[in-house]
């Protein structure tokens, strides 16, 4: 919808930092001319070139970036200071922590990570951005038709939005998202000191734009993996397989995960690493 909705004279701007906003310039090339800012495919996802060396567009009709990359475990903790309107895919991103939204144009987030169940999607988005942009195509896909009709233009996804108005409250009564970012950040740093300092796990991400909520990570002996999902899910720790697109495992450690289920996979962790 946003190269449908938001790019009116054919030329946006992409910054490829992971498999998300990889996959989001390829479908937008199906609407508009793509110019790629950076692409972080050559050293595996695990690092973002210098801002400086960008290959920004000045004339794009929009920035487009992902915050945090949900398979890669890559995150862009600063706010990106472009002159073209700034989008962002705030998928896993939205609710970990407080955000300035005047920074961006239009902000969205797949509610499935940290804001309840999927079959919603949240969009932020200035008005004046979306308005009558996208006359040619039919009210579903218009932003400011969603908007003008208050979300609800069609059927909407009132038990998806009754979770999501639970899980707002649950934050709230935790101390809002102050208390979720200062959490999230000391549950990774946690995995990351660990991993870190282990001869067996590795995650490769370079320190300044390591996840706060997906920390992948490898194993340095081969063809342990199974072993290691299969003794974890006997510990009760599950869901660690990592992404079908890059193998290896990822601790997804969401708002609603506590600071005990992280102490607990590295107490699990080091029993393993011992036993090797
Ligand atoms: C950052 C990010 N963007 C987009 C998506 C795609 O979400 P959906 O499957 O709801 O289209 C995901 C899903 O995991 C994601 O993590």
């Amino acid at each position: 919808m946003i190269p449908q909705n938001l790019s009116n004279n054919g030329e946006a701007d992409y910054l490829i930092t992971g498999g998300w906003s990889k996959k989001a310039a390829a479908y937008a090339e199906h609407h508009t001319n793509v110019n790629i800012v950076s692409d972080s495919t050559e050293n595996n996802f695990t690092n973002i070139a210098e801002m400086s060396t960008w290959n920004v567009n000045t004339e794009s009709d929009y920035f487009f970036y992902c915050a945090n990359e949900t398979v890669h475990g890559v995150e862009i903790h600063e706010y990106l200071d472009v002159n073209t309107p700034l989008i962002c895919d705030m998928s896993s991103t939205l609710c970990t922590r407080p955000i300035d939204v005047n920074n961006f144009d239009l902000i969205f987030a797949g509610a499935q990570k940290n804001l309840g169940i999927a079959g919603l999607t949240i969009v932020l988005a200035r008005k004046d951005f979306i308005e009558n942009q996208a006359n040619h195509l039919t009210p579903i896909m218009r932003y400011d038709a969603h908007a003008n009709d208050n979300s609800m233009l069609n059927t909407s996804p009132v038990f998806a939005w009754f979770v999501a108005g639970l899980v707002f409250e649950w934050i709230e009564e935790q101390g809002g998202l102050t208390k979720m970012a200062d959490s999230n950040k000391a549950k990774s740093q946690l995995l990351y000191d660990y991993i870190d300092q282990s001869n067996l796990y590795q995650n490769p991400v370079s320190s300044k734009y390591r996840s706060w909520v997906n920390i992948p990570f490898t194993l340095s002996v081969n063809n342990l993996d199974d072993e290691f999902l299969t003794m974890a899910n006997k510990s009760g720790l599950y869901n660690l397989k990592g992404h079908r697109t890059v193998g290896g495992m990822r601790a997804s450690v969401y708002n609603s995960m506590p600071i005990e289920g992280v102490e607990k996979l590295i107490s699990f962790m080091k029993e393993f690493e011992n036993r090797q």
